[in-house]
């Protein structure tokens, strides 16, 4: 059989209007607008009002399929990346192929934080490269507002909401479309960013509620120091077995938790600022939405651009990290 390679071909993204400012939380809670800048890089983030993570992930599944001129029966898989599915079952997967009516595609959710979308498109990549699937859909989406107890100022300051997608297909191209990848997850990590209840371990009652479980609890210290050390550990790694250097990266596409680790994994790579995707500044920490929300900003900016080769980076609860090394494939923007 013929070597396939699976390559992005279209991206997009969905977030929500309501923004909810640096300046709004400062009276919320005990905060300001320096601290958090300075701390962090952001200064808004995006709330969903009204509706769930599937509609945020439908519209931004609808969105790339129109800039690829399918319809959703072109659709085989949707892997819905995700740690706030609308419930625990079914699936946000089946509620997304619902919505959108791929009435041909199957799917699956997967909880890997903020590396769900690195995961969930290197699971993708396996339906495509093995032949099994020519049109899988991999969806990041997150209504982290959910999960955000807006007293707790450690927390609240940190997330947002938005959901962006890829469409993956095959190509016989070997140089193109998703290179390489590293993976790796630690379970020893769990206990330092986690939901205590609502699962089977703690399922809700008045007590857990009461105690605040149904809340992401992060300790936030310890995750920054894992997470600087990991996120450019796996980046480096990725271009040195690739024999690349930073002259040969167009554009590394962290997960976007903190400017400060991002701009450490940069440092590590030798990238100059000016080739790193950041939005943080505008949408803070969308969990598994960041990293194709930064591809789609980028594409649909012209600044992503055909043949381009990136470097997608991220760190999350788990612990979850990873790097992947891309061809971009997309057709350019019209910008
Ligand atoms: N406004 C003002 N002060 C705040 C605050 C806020 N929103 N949140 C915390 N503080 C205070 C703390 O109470 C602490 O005060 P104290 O020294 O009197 O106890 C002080 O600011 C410093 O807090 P600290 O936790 O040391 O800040 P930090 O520099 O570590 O930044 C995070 C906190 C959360 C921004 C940072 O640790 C972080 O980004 N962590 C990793 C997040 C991440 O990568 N997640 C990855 C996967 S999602």
């Amino acid at each position: 059989m013929q070597k396939k390679r699976a390559v992005i071909t279209a991206v997009d993204h969905y977030v929500p209007d309501k923004v909810l400012s640096n300046f709004d939380l400062e009276k919320i809670v005990d905060t300001t607008d320096e601290w958090i800048r300075t701390r962090t890089g952001i200064r808004e983030r995006r709330i969903l009002e009204h509706g769930a993570t599937s509609d945020m992930a439908a519209e931004a599944a609808r969105r790339v399929l129109a800039n690829r001129g399918l319809t959703a029966n072109d659709i085989d898989v949707i892997i819905v990346a995700t740690v706030t599915p609308d419930m625990f079952f079914p699936s946000t997967s089946c509620l997304v192929q619902d919505k959108i009516g791929a009435k041909n595609a199957w799917g699956f959710d997967l909880s890997g934080a903020c590396s769900g979308f690195l995961y969930a498109l290197i699971t993708g990549a396996q339906f495509i490269e093995s032949g099994m699937h020519t049109r899988v859909l991999v969806i990041g989406a997150d209504k982290m507002s959910t999960i955000t107890d807006y007293a707790d100022r450690n927390n609240c300051i940190l997330f947002g909401d938005a959901a962006a997608a890829v469409l993956l297909e095959p190509s016989e191209n070997m140089s193109e479309g998703i290179l390489d990848s590293i993976l790796r997850s630690d379970g020893s990590g769990g206990k330092y960013l986690y939901m205590k209840g609502g699962g089977s371990l703690n399922p809700p009652t008045h007590e857990t509620v009461d105690k605040g479980w149904h809340y992401l609890y992060q300790d936030g210290k310890s995750v920054f120091k894992v997470a600087v050390i990991g996120m450019a550990d796996v980046s480096a790694e990725i271009m040195k077995r690739n024999n690349l250097t930073g002259k040969d990266i167009d554009w590394l596409v962290p997960h976007q938790a903190n400017l400060r680790i991002i701009d450490a994994t940069a440092e590590r790579m030798e990238l100059d600022k000016s080739r790193v995707m950041i939005n943080i500044d505008k949408y803070g920490n969308t969990t598994a939405a960041t990293v194709p929300l930064c591809l789609s900003e980028w594409w649909k900016a012209g600044k992503l651009k055909k043949g381009q080769t990136i470097v997608l980076a991220t760190f999350g609860a788990g612990y979850t990290w990873g790097s992947a090394l891309v061809k971009w494939s997309a057709e350019d923007a019209k910008v």
